[in-house]
């Protein structure tokens, strides 16, 4: 049976924050040759469908090992723009009001790109976003956990100059095997810097990487946490602490954490009562952005009318928005019912 007809009427007016979003994950594919031919980079694909073809992933890594092989593209200040850019029209498309960007620095350093080119490229959308679009947003840095600590403390180091365009820190990138307590130096400067804390965990990798993304990064929001469904104790604090999950559901399945939606626990988790969200994660290469992840979900997990208004209630709620700002959202959000 097909989802009432007004729904998807429901998720376009809904006004959303997108809190889980990689920047070089919104790289579509021809962007990619686009910005190829404009930098003179030579691809292993002869064309966007043979790049598209591409996108059949058995897991986590083998979607990583694609998405840092084509962000070789991304070169110069303006390419950093236009990526950003792109993005925030797909956000005015989606009632996305508020968005809270990742970028991974050290893939683009580690290509000779300087730090500044990326911020400064991002940032000068993000401000035109808001004067143009009136889309408000946050710039999240995150450390690639598959490189060393020290890695990502020199990365912290070349942030520095940087840091009045910078909202927060995060940890992505391969998670098995790299847990959350190999970065708890760099989280503690960057935290007292008076900078906000996130982390992936619990997407590959076990609950534990959760309770330690908790207890020792002390990060405000768990990104993906999907997996702390196999620790009802850990469950139950994140609900009764209020901590949030950035879930992303297309993601979910895409990356095989899932074998199918209908398996997916978002909304068993949001009525157990935790902060549960909706993202997009890399929507260039999971088959959507934000709206397409919660038609997704609707249409294989049937939330009500007033779930779904809690997912972006709760999107929000979970953002690092200022409370003026979210008591705005959260007025236009009621006046739906
Ligand atoms: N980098 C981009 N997308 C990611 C994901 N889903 N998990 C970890 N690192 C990522
Ligand atoms: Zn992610």
């Amino acid at each position: 049976m097909s989802i009432d007809t007004n729904v998807p009427e429901l998720i376009r007016k809904l006004p959303k924050a997108e809190l889980h979003l990689h920047i070089e994950g919104t790289l579509e594919p021809e962007m990619v040759f686009e910005l190829a031919q404009r930098n003179q980079v030579q691809l292993p694909f002869a064309s966007t469908c043979e790049l598209r073809e591409q996108y059949d992933f058995k897991d986590l890594q083998s979607f990583l090992d694609l998405y840092y092989q084509a962000t070789a593209v991304l070169q110069t200040e303006q390419d950093f723009f236009d990526l950003t850019w792109a993005y925030l029209e797909r956000c005015v498309a989606d009632k996305v009001v508020h968005t809270e960007i990742f970028f991974d620095p050290q893939t683009h350093t580690a290509r000779a790109v300087p730090f500044a080119v990326v911020v400064d490229g991002i940032r000068r959308a993000l401000l035109q976003g808001e004067r143009e679009l009136g889309i408000t947003s946050k710039l999240i840095m995150c450390f690639l956990r598959h490189l060393p600590a020290d890695a990502a403390l020199a990365t912290w180091e070349e942030a520095q100059p940087h840091l009045d365009g910078i909202h927060g820190v995060g940890l992505d990138s391969s998670e098995r095997d790299y847990p959350p307590r190999l970065f708890q130096d760099v989280f503690t400067r960057a935290r007292s810097a008076g900078l906000k804390a996130v982390a992936h965990a619990g997407e590959e990798g076990p609950a534990a990487y959760i309770r330690e993304a908790v207890d020792l990064l002390q990060v405000s929001r768990i990104d993906h946490g999907v997996r702390v469904t196999e620790d009802p104790a850990l469950m139950d604090e994140l609900r009764d602490r209020q901590i949030p999950l950035t879930v992303c559901p297309l993601s979910n399945t895409r990356l095989c954490v899932y074998a199918r939606m209908s398996e997916h626990p978002l909304i068993r988790l949001l009525d157990h009562g935790l902060v549960v969200t909706v993202n997009s994660d890399d929507p260039a290469y999971f088959g959507g952005y934000v709206n397409d992840n919660y038609l997704a979900v609707a249409e294989s997990l049937r939330p009500s009318r007033a779930q779904l208004m809690q997912l972006a209630r709760n999107s929000i709620v979970a953002s690092f928005m200022d409370s003026d700002q979210k008591k705005h959202w959260l007025r236009e959000i009621d006046g739906l019912t």
